[in-house]
């Protein structure tokens, strides 16, 4: 995209409360090798948008404050490598929720109302718990396969997000721009 067009780099996510985030903290700090990546901000990405001219911003959340999605559970379970041109990222995954594929859909489904089309690829969901810088190791392999049944807890989801994020030397910086409730009975 052109940028000189003011512009914001946006994401739609869920939040992950501080139980969660400690767990996570834990198979951090016990996982071999790695630099783990700060959790302050940890979320779990339903809709990555990229950057999106500040023009389009307005309708995009008019969009997401028109979805409607009851509050559900979600569990984390196991961890993962995704390997990326020779790189990588350790996650920790979710069990299956059918909930959240479908509030997923409601966030696309909006989102194209708004002229944003949807992206492409399949909806993986996870929690990076580090970028890894070289393939990942034996050590930290059999780390994630002896954890793959693991569970760190479970949270509600009860509002998601639109975050931006500035990309600083020091690391992304993730910022609340706006929060979407869920609600019982729609
Ligand atoms: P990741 O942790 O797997 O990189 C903000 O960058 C959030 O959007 C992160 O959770 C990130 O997932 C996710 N995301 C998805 N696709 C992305 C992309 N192409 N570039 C940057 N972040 C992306």
């Amino acid at each position: 995209m052109n940028h000189d067009t003011p512009h914001k780099r946006l994401f739609v996510a869920l939040e992950l409360p501080a139980s969660v985030r400690e767990l996570l903290e834990a198979l951090q700090r016990q996982a071999p090798g790695i630099r783990p990546t700060p959790l302050a901000n940890a979320h779990l990405t339903l809709r990555f948008l990229g950057d999106v001219p500040l023009a389009a911003v307005p309708a995009l959340q008019n969009a997401l404050r028109a979805v409607r999605a009851e509050p559900f559970d979600l569990r984390l379970q196991g961890l993962g490598l995704f390997a990326r041109a020779g790189r990588g990222v350790f996650w920790a995954g979710l069990e299956e929720s059918p909930d959240l594929v479908q509030l997923k859909r409601r966030v696309d489904a909006a989102l194209a109302e708004a002229n944003i089309p949807p992206d492409s690829g399949r909806f993986s969901p996870h929690i990076t718990l580090s970028r890894l810088k070289s393939p990942p190791s034996p050590a930290l392999r059999a780390y994630v396969a002896a954890r793959a049944n693991e569970s760190a807890g479970s949270f509600r989801a009860e509002r998601f997000m639109l975050f931006s994020s500035r990309l600083n030397p020091g690391g992304a910086v993730h910022t609340p721009e706006e929060a979407y409730p869920l609600r019982q009975g729609v």
